[in-house]
């Protein structure tokens, strides 16, 4: 009998990805295969994100394709999971057959009537099929206490849970030893990692776990995603500027450059703590690269207001931003508030900020021209390799005829050309 086919589709954040690689591995264990296309698999299962409403928006627009689908495969079955909000899910639930909890995903077999095996305590153990294999996400922790007034993940990941360091550092042991060369670590805030085990100091916190992470034997880099300004100390900043496999990228999502619009956020820092946050950084760490998440056309931000955040990424000087237009989010506590900053106005105040994003990016990679740096190639192209060196900066690189298959290798290569969204250079 042929096996059933799967297909996932992911939306949202690396979290996503890496929780869409865990559902891989758990169907193809319940002997699923992968089909090429959404219209050729008897399984579909989305990982949605809520972040913002076009992402939901998305997830509904696939009710048209489904009833097609539905009408040539009678059993054809859509799983929805992800950060899903109960109130979409009331709506979603008549377009899939399942809306389950992403940490439902390790009893996956109970929904689609296979035979479960040993039972696992909480879906980050399920080992993940990775898509790459040179690049790898290993989630650290999952969930979010700080309840930030816009934002629905809270709601839809729940509170913070660390896995065990212990179980952290074997698993990227395995990885090295395959030959993993970047470590992803991930969570919503993995600075306030509270690993499970006790340590001698106590519970194990991140700047512990990156320690612990740097011991492993193997060349790789360690890179971590994402950062709240209120939890990244002095101790993370002394630990990535120690350990060598910790690399110089950081991103320090602000939101805001205004103190009234950060406390009606509930960020619970001040610009001028940020400000003293980069400038630590900057003297601990050498060529740190920083990125930030802004929104902008919060509720009742004004001109003032906005430029206060043009002000401060003029002066930060940011190589990368994700510059968010705020979509109000059912539930949340900005949804009370008055969504008065006009969607015309809110794509000006975006494009503003990718202009000066733009100067200040080709600014600072300038400064790196002549410089050599290390990349590791993560794709071939028509005449050449194209990778990210340790800042985490896109450097495409001239094959000048060689023939070696560099995917996945380190390389040292002397950057030739700087512009605004990537580097230039020429292996040495
Ligand atoms: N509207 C717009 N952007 C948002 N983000 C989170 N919630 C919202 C929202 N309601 C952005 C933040 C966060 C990133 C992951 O998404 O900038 O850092
Ligand atoms: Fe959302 Fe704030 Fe938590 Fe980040 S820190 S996931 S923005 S609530």
């Amino acid at each position: 009998m042929a096996k059933k086919s799967y297909y996932i589709t992911t939306f949202g954040c690396q979290m996503n990805v890496s929780d869409s690689e865990r559902i891989a591995s758990m169907l193809s264990s319940l002997d699923y295969v992968p089909a090429s296309n959404l219209e050729d698999a008897d399984l579909a299962l989305v990982n949605m994100c809520s972040v913002r409403q076009t992402a939901v928006d998305r997830v509904h627009g696939l009710a048209k394709k489904f009833r097609e689908i539905r009408e040539k495969n009678k059993k054809f079955t859509a799983i929805l999971t992800g950060c899903v909000l109960k109130k979409d899910s009331q709506k979603l639930c008549k377009i899939f057959d399942y809306v389950i909890d992403v940490r439902e995903i390790k009893d996956l077999a109970k929904f689609l009537g296979s035979k479960s095996f040993d039972s696992i305590d909480h879906y980050l153990q399920i080992a993940p099929a990775h898509q790459s294999k040179f690049s790898a996400n290993v989630p650290i922790m999952t969930g979010c206490n700080n309840f930030c007034t816009y934002c629905v993940v809270p709601y839809t990941r729940n509170r913070e849970t660390s896995r065990p360091a212990k179980e952290i550092v074997a698993e990227i042991t395995k990885l090295v030893k395959k030959g993993y060369k970047e470590i992803w670590l991930l969570g919503q805030n993995v600075n306030s990692y509270h690993g499970l085990i006790l340590s001698k100091k106590g519970w194990t916190s991140f700047s512990e776990l990156l320690e612990m992470i740097e011991e492993i034997p193997g060349e790789f880099w360690v890179r971590f995603t994402s950062s709240h300004p209120k939890d990244f100390n002095e101790k993370v900043i002394k630990t990535t500027a120690s350990c060598k496999k910790v690399t110089p990228y950081l991103n320090l999502p602000v939101q805001s450059g205004d103190n009234a619009i950060l406390k009606k956020m509930n960020r619970r820092y001040k610009v001028s703590d940020y400000k003293a946050l980069i400038k630590k950084a900057r003297k601990e760490i050498p060529n740190l690269c920083l990125s930030t998440d802004i929104i902008v056309g919060f509720p009742g931000e004004t001109q003032k207001q906005f430029e206060n955040t043009a002000k401060l990424f003029r002066e930060v000087g940011y190589d990368m931003a994700y510059i968010n237009k705020y979509s109000p989010r059912p539930g949340t506590a900005a949804e009370k508030l008055n969504d008065n900053v006009s969607k015309e106005e809110k794509k000006n105040r975006e494009k503003i900020l990718t202009e000066i994003l733009k100067e200040t990016a080709l600014e600072n990679n300038k400064k790196i021209v002549g410089k050599e740096t290390v990349v590791l190639i993560d794709s071939k192209t028509n005449d050449g390799w194209l990778g990210k060196n340790d800042q985490y900066k896109t450097v495409k690189i001239k094959s000048n005829g060689q023939k070696k298959d560099l995917v996945g290798k380190f390389v040292n290569v002397k950057i030739t050309k700087a512009m605004e969204w990537a580097l230039e250079g020429e292996i040495k």
